[in-house]
């Protein structure tokens, strides 16, 4: 039983570039058993939905994936997500068969500790870790139970930047087999207003996408859907695999009638600056180049190529070209403005550049700051423009001096804080966190420029960020002692198409006085911009509900502070790194953020018969032992219901919908002999057939004649495969050769992908490959009876399988649908009233009934509440019910 109860948590956060999938195992090639599409190593993810939420660009995303092992031995089971490097995982569990595992935050140390005890004690626990690439990878691997079901959950949270006009939000698709639910839902609200929404997936082009991506806006609402079918999903019409794997990539922007916008929350404030219209500061750029022999062939033609098109866009500016090797070469001794003649002289001096020797970072640095500076002593460059510092390397310092941190020194004390330094890394194989740990301290910051093809547009991209600058030294200013917490509020330049966050909390509660003023120095003039808090606006926005989780500004506060705490510790040493190191792991614990000084273990609860026996009494002697969190959602657990769908009586058919706990009802009146489709799939090629008969009296007054279902036919046509029941016996067909059982058997037929079990005198069970199973109950009456007669009820008890075009008249609800009743009125029988149901844009009358679900007995069943819909279930289903009307059972 144990080892049933607690499944093998394999281990296993891995950062960055472990690949990962369903591993291939041998018994996949040495089985008989074939599998159904959609099933890699008997393991078949059925559901995969991001749910994301934004408010005021912070995004809370909510990745869930449910899996079942349909293998007839244990399995292990992958979870893989990729997310951005700037965002924090907050919360991750695991539910297997159930019972959930939840994720807790823990100390860096203390997590590995309690997972090297785990480990060193036979146990097993998962430890998620945020590690410093680009895009993190998350990996979760557990060994599931033959049968057994799991559901992985991560959440994570990102403050999404502006970067050249919009803010964009990356999802990383890769599901590695088609999925049943595949779905991105994408929630955005922006008390600003949204201005332009845009969402587009590198893997297939928006056309081909149709229906599956949906996207709109109006107002502050933002609204994403990508929910890709089946066969939308495959790579091409016949193939199984998924064509899903890439970016989709959401991008939006906000509108920008002021300069800023302040929303305050619980005593949490957010100013988003980022003013439109300014004329572009002149800057004067140094361009620090390495030339060293690593950068010989396709790295320094792609350099090139990005510097003639930087070019192209350099008019009032100044410039001047720093190559560094084993020495130090320019273009020119001083700046250059960039007139005509002396751009075209600077593409002829690019187009020169010749690859030789050693790497010296430290001299390149050092004379293109010393130029800059001198430049600005001299005036030979205009007063009001600004200057920056574009360091390009490939690889380590190796010739001169060559300490990373003595370089840092060097450069520190050389700019002392006047302008920016953007340090560019080429490639992968140098010292990333020197190149940014520079870049930080000098106001600055570092990229990676990818060896690729594209890097030539990588290197004009981050160019295109800096280019415009709109004002230099900007200084964000709060009501003074009325501020705590407050995140870096000055910044060197604002660039056009970024945005200046700040937040802070407020210490007194008068919020109507707030007020920010923000300085800075245009090309022109100085300025300061005034912002006020609306706070009608403010509560007008705060309604919506829907669209906003709970203390977005808090968690944002709290994010852009362990964000700023964590850079700025990059550079600290001693006593002031312990402190800073302190405080942003005090943030991250108190919100839940795994960052680089914390961890998510995943715990399995001890395993022994004490706690699972508290855990089945729940209650008693609570306050006496401390209870795991495992175990209370021991305690906690329900089984899930599933949805059912059938079809029993004269015909009634049911539909209860989960979401509601709630079921519709209607009734098919047809003459005897019409046959009726119940079920139509064509990408698993199932189909149901059922056959009306009518009741004994020889009357054909359809008015008082009861009819029902005497006969169905089951049809799985990639299988070639049939089974006819009737209420005398069942008939299966398999390649076309027959077998026939009696209802007197008890039997159970098994063979591949497909299990059929006779209960004598009871029901049918057929299951095609344990995603789809559906019970064929018989109903017996008196022989003798004048009236009435044999007849099956047919009920669908699992139906995950079924692909999203599944129809006929219960195959049509198998995919979530929403109703709504209201308006509930006393109706012409008064234990039964009459209500309005909306329902797929119809408004029907309905009226309270009741029907039985006959599954665990035949004579009796269990009452099932429902709305009837009456006249043939007009407006529920879609189109008429004759719609519905086949010529024959198969
Ligand atoms: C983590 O997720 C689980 C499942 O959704 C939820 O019950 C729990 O409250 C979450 N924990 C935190 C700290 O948000
Ligand atoms: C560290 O924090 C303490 C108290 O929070 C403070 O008194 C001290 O000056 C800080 N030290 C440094 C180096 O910042």
């Amino acid at each position: 039983m144990a080892s049933a109860w607690w499944p093998c948590l394999i281990l296993a956060l891995l950062s960055g570039l472990a690949a990962s999938g369903f591993p291939r195992s041998p018994f996949l090639l040495l089985g008989k058993r074939s599998l159904p599409e959609g099933v890699a190593n008997g393991v078949e993810v059925y559901s995969t939905k991001i749910n994301s939420k934004v408010t005021s660009r912070f995004a809370h995303n909510v990745v869930t994936t449910r899996a079942v092992n349909r293998a007839d031995t244990a399995k292990e089971v992958s979870f893989d997500v990729e997310l951005p490097k700037t965002a924090f995982i907050t919360n991750f569990t695991l539910t297997i068969d159930g019972v959930t595992y939840p994720g807790n935050v823990k100390e860096k140390e203390v997590a590995k500790k309690q997972y090297e005890k785990a480990i060193s004690q036979g146990k097993t626990a998962g430890l998620v870790k945020a590690s410093g690439r680009k895009l993190e990878k998350f990996t979760v691997s557990v060994n599931v139970a033959a049968g057994s079901k799991v559901t992985f959950e991560l959440t994570y949270e990102e403050l999404l930047k502006r970067h050249k006009g919009k803010y964009e939000m990356y999802l990383k698709v890769q599901p590695k087999q088609l999925i049943k639910h595949f779905e991105i839902d994408v929630d955005i609200f922006e008390p600003q207003g949204i201005s332009m929404l845009d969402a587009e997936a590198s893997f297939i082009t928006n056309d081909l996408l149709g229906s599956a991506l949906t996207k709109s806006f109006s107002g502050k609402k933002g609204h994403v859907s990508f929910k890709p079918s089946l066969d939308q999903q495959r790579s091409c019409p016949t193939c199984t695999d998924s064509l899903l794997n890439g970016d989709f990539t959401i991008t939006y922007d906000v509108n920008r009638e002021s300069p800023g916008n302040v929303q305050i929350v619980n005593g949490y404030f957010v100013h988003f600056f980022a003013p439109q219209g300014l004329p572009v500061v002149p800057k004067n750029v140094a361009f620090v180049i390495d030339i060293s022999g690593s950068m010989a062939g396709r790295k320094l033609e792609q350099t090139k190529e990005a510097l003639l098109r930087i070019l192209e866009d350099m008019e009032e500016d100044y410039l001047n070209f720093i190559l560094f090797s084993g020495d130090v070469s320019t273009w020119k001794e001083h700046l250059v403005q960039a007139t005509p003649e002396n751009l075209q002289e600077a593409r002829t001096f690019v187009k020169s550049m010749e690859d030789k020797g050693m790497t010296n970072i430290n001299d390149g640095l050092l004379r293109g700051i010393s130029m800059l500076n001198k430049a600005r002593e001299e005036h030979r460059v205009p007063e009001r423009s600004t200057s920056i510092v574009i360091m390009l390397t490939d690889g380590d310092a190796n010739v001169g001096e060559s300490r990373p941190e003595k370089i840092q020194e060097n450069v520190r004390n050389a700019i002392g804080g006047k302008f920016p330094l953007y340090n560019l890394g080429f490639g992968n194989n140098l010292n990333y966190n020197f190149l940014e740990n520079m870049a930080l301290e000098n106001h600055g910051f570092a990229r990676r420029i990818y060896e690729d093809s594209d890097a030539d547009l990588q290197l004009q991209g981050f160019y295109e960020e800096v280019a415009n600058p709109l004002l230099t030294g900007v200084e964000m200013e709060y009501p003074e002692n009325a501020i705590l917490g407050l995140t870096q509020n000055t910044y060197q330049h604002f660039y056009d198409g970024s945005e200046i966050v700040v937040a802070g909390h407020l210490v007194g509660e008068d919020v109507n006085s707030f007020k920010a003023d923000v300085k800075g120095h245009g090309a022109a003039n100085d300025l300061t911009f005034t912002e006020e808090v609306d706070m009608k606006e403010m509560e007008k926005a705060l309604q919506e509900r829907d669209y906003i989780f709970g203390n977005y500004i808090e968690r944002l506060w709290a994010y852009l502070t362990i964000e700023q705490l964590l850079e700025k510790r990059k550079n600290a040493h001693g006593e002031e790194k312990e402190n800073l190191t302190a405080q942003a792991l005090d943030l991250s614990l108190k919100y839940h953020f795994v960052t680089p000084l914390t961890s998510m273990v995943v715990t399995k609860p001890e395993d022994n018969e004490d706690e699972r026996a508290i855990a089945d009494k729940p209650g008693e002697d609570a306050e006496a032992t401390p209870v795991s969190p495992a175990m209370s959602y021991l305690t906690s657990y329900q089984p899930p219901q599933n949805p059912y769908y059938y079809v029993d009586g004269d015909p009634h058919f049911i539909i209860q919908v989960p979401e509601k706990d709630d079921a519709l009802c209607f009734n098919i009146n047809e003459a005897p002999g019409t046959v009726l489709r119940l079920i139509q799939d064509p990408v698993t090629g199932l189909t149901v057939n059922g056959q009306i008969v009518g009741d004994k009296r020889s009357s054909p007054d359809s008015k008082t004649r009861k009819t029902y279902f005497g006969k169905l036919g089951i049809a799985n046509a990639q299988m070639d495969f049939q089974v006819e029941v009737t209420t005398e016996k069942i008939t299966l067909w398999n390649r076309a050769v027959p077998s026939t059982f009696s209802w007197l058997d008890t039997v159970t037929v098994t063979q591949d992908g497909l299990s059929m079990m006779i209960n004598r005198k009871k029901n049918m069970v057929v299951s095609f490959g344990d995603g789809v199973t559906f019970v064929v109950v018989l109903h017996q009456v008196w022989k003798k009876h004048p009236v009435h007669r044999d007849f099956l009820g047919f009920y669908v008890v699992d139906s995950h399988r079924m692909s999203a075009q599944t129809h006929g008249l219960l195959g049509q609800f198998f995919q979530p649908f929403d109703f709504k009743v209201f308006d509930i009125r006393p109706g012409s029988d008064p234990t039964k009233p009459d209500a309005t149901l909306m329902v797929k844009n119809h408004q029907l009358t309905v009226t309270r009934g009741s029907q039985r679900d006959y599954r665990k007995d035949a004579s009796i069943g269990t009452k099932v509440v429902c709305w009837f819909v009456h006249n043939n279930g007009e407006g529920l289903i879609d189109g008429v019910h004759t719609d519905y009307i086949v010529p024959n059972l198969f």
